[in-house]
């Protein structure tokens, strides 16, 4: 599903600065030569010109600006998620990093992502509908729950395990895929419930566009490493199936509905 509502520009209007008030406006995918890649919010920023429309040549500085303008990332969690990322560059000592490097399969890519497809299935880093609407079925409130994404995301994992025999997810894997599953929540939601909202994290997916019409802003407090430890922490929790286990903790559990259909 492409986005094709409100504030699409042309190429030729877009922002020389993401300092522009009004960058949240600008929108454009990616056409040809551009770069995209596993990420849907890298993808976005790139499709509202917040990083390079391209998708080429990210830079520390690039990078750190984009996040803290878009999304109000706080610079030094910005930095450390950099420096994560180089490595996906296979040039040794490189400062910067493409869009389509983030493809590379078990480099920073993994199985059993929310919206893309495994790698030993075809495309792992085109946003997949089909995959998408599986995880989309976890989601049962208008406010997700930190439950709910976990449900998504273990979902995801035992069907890549039940089809995929070349499934691969290690703890390390773990780490980062319980950051992709928070991001939502410091994006589109509330940090402090752990909580994200249904609505925009759906557009945002579907259409890697910002879902300003339908309501969201720029996050007013800066996000910071403290909140992301914070939650990947609940996210941990949240993964024990076991109802008394000492880890499963009050603001985690199922508040309402929790059927899958
Ligand atoms: C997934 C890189 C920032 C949200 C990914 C993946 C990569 C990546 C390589 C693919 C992992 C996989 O599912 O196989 C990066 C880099 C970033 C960045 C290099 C900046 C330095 C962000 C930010 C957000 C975000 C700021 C949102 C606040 C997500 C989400 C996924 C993801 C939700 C999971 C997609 C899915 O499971 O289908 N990212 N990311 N990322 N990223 Fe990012
Ligand atoms: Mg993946």
């Amino acid at each position: 599903a492409l986005f094709a509502g409100v504030a699409v520009a042309q190429a030729v209007t877009a922002p020389t600065s993401s300092e522009d008030a009004s960058a949240y406006s600008y929108w454009q995918p990616g056409g040809p030569g551009d770069f995209r890649g596993p990420c849907p919010m890298m993808n976005t920023l790139a499709n509202h010109y917040f990083l390079p429309h391209d998708g080429k040549n990210l830079t520390r500085e690039v990078v750190t600006k984009a996040l803290q303008d878009a999304l109000n990332f706080e610079p030094s969690l910005t930095e450390i998620m950099f420096e994560q990322a180089l490595p996906a560059n296979p040039i040794p000592n490189a400062t910067w990093f493409d869009l389509d490097l983030l493809n590379v399969h078990a480099v920073l890519e993994h199985d059993a992502s929310l919206s893309r497809s495994d790698a030993y299935f075809g495309n792992n880093h085109v946003f997949n509908q089909t995959i998408f609407d599986e995880s989309k079925k976890y989601w049962t409130d208008d406010l997700v729950t930190a439950n709910q994404l976990t449900n998504s995301k273990v979902a995801r994992q035992l069907q890549s395990r039940a089809t995929n025999p070349t499934y691969n997810f290690s703890s390390t894997v773990d780490s980062f895929s319980k950051g992709e599953v928070l991001a939502p929540i410091v994006a589109f939601g509330d940090k402090v419930a752990a909580t994200t909202n249904r609505t925009f994290m759906v557009h945002f997916f579907e259409n890697e566009h910002l879902p300003i019409h339908l309501g969201w802003h720029r996050p007013t407090e800066p996000v910071t490493l403290e909140d992301v430890t914070k939650l990947s922490e609940i996210l941990a929790k949240s993964q024990t199936l076991l109802t008394d286990s000492p880890s499963a903790q009050q603001g985690t559990q199922n508040t309402t509905h929790g059927e899958t259909e």
